[in-house]
């Protein structure tokens, strides 16, 4: 459930599409999450999932007429006391309908109305996505300020497959949550295209260092604050590539996922990617050590003997590796901004500034993890250590609200 205070008014669209069924789940993410919804499907919607499933999940009546109940005007109702409007699934004609400015159902007359942000997230067949006049009606709605999804890649209706599939409506519903606490949290107006133009690399989740075929060496990690570090870059523009160690979530839309397991695995993931990028975001919980054996068959134990100790050998520090390329590559090369992450669970700011001189990152984001802290929580309480000198606490947010505050700082200093 949200915290109490943030309960949010949104705006769930719905355009004619076959993947009109999967916002069904996007609608009950968006109430479990303790937010007001309020269904507007157009007329076409209606032909794939019907008003009783709209009506009986957000426990309001379904609004899809401009004439019912004309006297409360309601596009004009829903778009004044909305904090978001999302579209799901967004129609090659619904996108075109938005930019022209039509106003010919309550939807398109609901989004001429809202002044909070609109996302859309588009679903529709690989050629009419890739058509001129698709990629130019989502040039119009990203430079207007909306928020457009980057369709995943994968089977569409039918045998075809391409990109063009609805994200998984999970993730839809964490960009909607990302979108919320961001735009809650401004005092200016927000731009979605800030990161347009800039690669950015993230490495998340926890390595595992095999000892047998069955057996690892691993962490608690989870990867969400990485996820959400992606889902950040990506909803703001940035090119995304996405190291994930052992996550199990569900793929950010629009970035390039490269799976590894092991440190090493890890390192070289993330040195081939970070040779043309802005930003290296390190959140992932990197192993320090290894079993210096990688029995290739299972570890059997023997009756009454006492087991063998553990022999364990030195990883590669990536970060430290980072920024001693970075150093020694010198200034006719793009320098990337580096940023690294401390767990930490005692005398947390006098073990997170010497790390800081360790590694020779620019930012550090220091915090304290155990008993309920950090790991596998929704809310996160962070400073983040600058190299100049600059510390900026972080308050009690979410992962995703988090994510975007670091956003602004690494964004600073990008050299523009
Ligand atoms: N890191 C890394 N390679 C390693 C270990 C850590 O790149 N072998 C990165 C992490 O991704 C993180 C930062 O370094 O961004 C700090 O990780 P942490 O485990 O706190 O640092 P350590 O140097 O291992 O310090 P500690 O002795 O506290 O474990």
């Amino acid at each position: 459930m949200a915290p109490a205070g943030s309960r949010r008014e949104v705006v769930l669209g719905v355009s004619g599409g076959i993947a009109a069924y999967k916002a069904v789940e996007v609608l009950r993410q968006l109430t479990e999450s303790g937010h007001g919804v309020t269904v507007v499907p157009t007329e076409s919607a209606l032909r794939f999932v019907g008003e009783p499933t709209w009506a009986a999940l957000s426990g309001r009546p379904v609004a899809s007429d401009v004439f019912a109940a004309a006297h409360e005007v309601p596009h004009v109702r829903l778009g004044r006391a909305a904090d978001l409007v999302l579209v799901v699934p967004a129609t090659a004609d619904l996108l075109a309908r938005a930019v022209v400015g039509r106003a010919d159902d309550l939807l398109t007359s609901t989004l001429l109305t809202a002044t909070c942000p609109q996302v859309f997230a588009p679903a529709m067949h690989t050629e009419m996505w890739e058509h001129p006049a698709t990629r130019a009606n989502v040039a119009t709605l990203r430079e207007r300020g909306g928020l457009v999804i980057e369709p995943a890649s994968g089977r569409l209706t039918g045998a075809d497959s391409g990109p063009g599939r609805l994200p998984d409506p999970l993730e839809i519903a964490a960009i909607a949550r990302s979108v919320l606490d961001r735009s809650l949290a401004a005092k200016d107006a927000l731009s979605w295209d800030d990161l347009a133009g800039r690669h950015v690399v993230v490495s998340a989740g926890g390595t595992r260092e095999p000892l047998d075929p069955v057996r690892f060496l691993g962490n608690r990690s989870t990867g969400r604050q990485g996820y959400a570090i992606a889902r950040a870059a990506a909803m703001r523009g940035a090119r995304v590539t996405l190291v994930s160690a052992n996550v199990e979530l569900p793929e950010v839309a629009g970035v390039s996922i490269v799976r590894v397991e092991t440190a090493s695995e890890l390192e070289a993931a993330v040195v081939a990617a970070a040779q043309d990028c802005d930003a290296v975001v390190m959140t992932a919980a990197v192993a320090d050590f290894r079993p210096l054996q990688h029995q290739t068959t299972k570890i059997k134990k023997i009756d009454d003997a006492d087991p063998e100790p553990l022999k364990l050998t030195r990883n590669p520090d990536v970060l430290a590796g980072l920024v001693e390329s970075r150093e020694s590559a010198g200034a006719q090369v793009r320098r990337p901004v580096i940023v690294g992450f401390a767990a930490e669970t005692d005398d947390v700011l006098r073990h997170g500034r010497e790390k800081l001189r360790r590694k020779g990152c620019d930012l550090l984001v220091v915090n304290e993890v155990g008993e309920g802290r950090g790991f596998a929580v929704d809310h996160n309480t962070a400073v983040v250590l600058s190299a100049d000198g600059a510390e900026v606490a972080i308050t009690d947010v979410s992962k995703d609200l988090l994510a975007h505050q670091l956003w602004d700082l690494i964004n600073e200093r990008f050299v523009h």
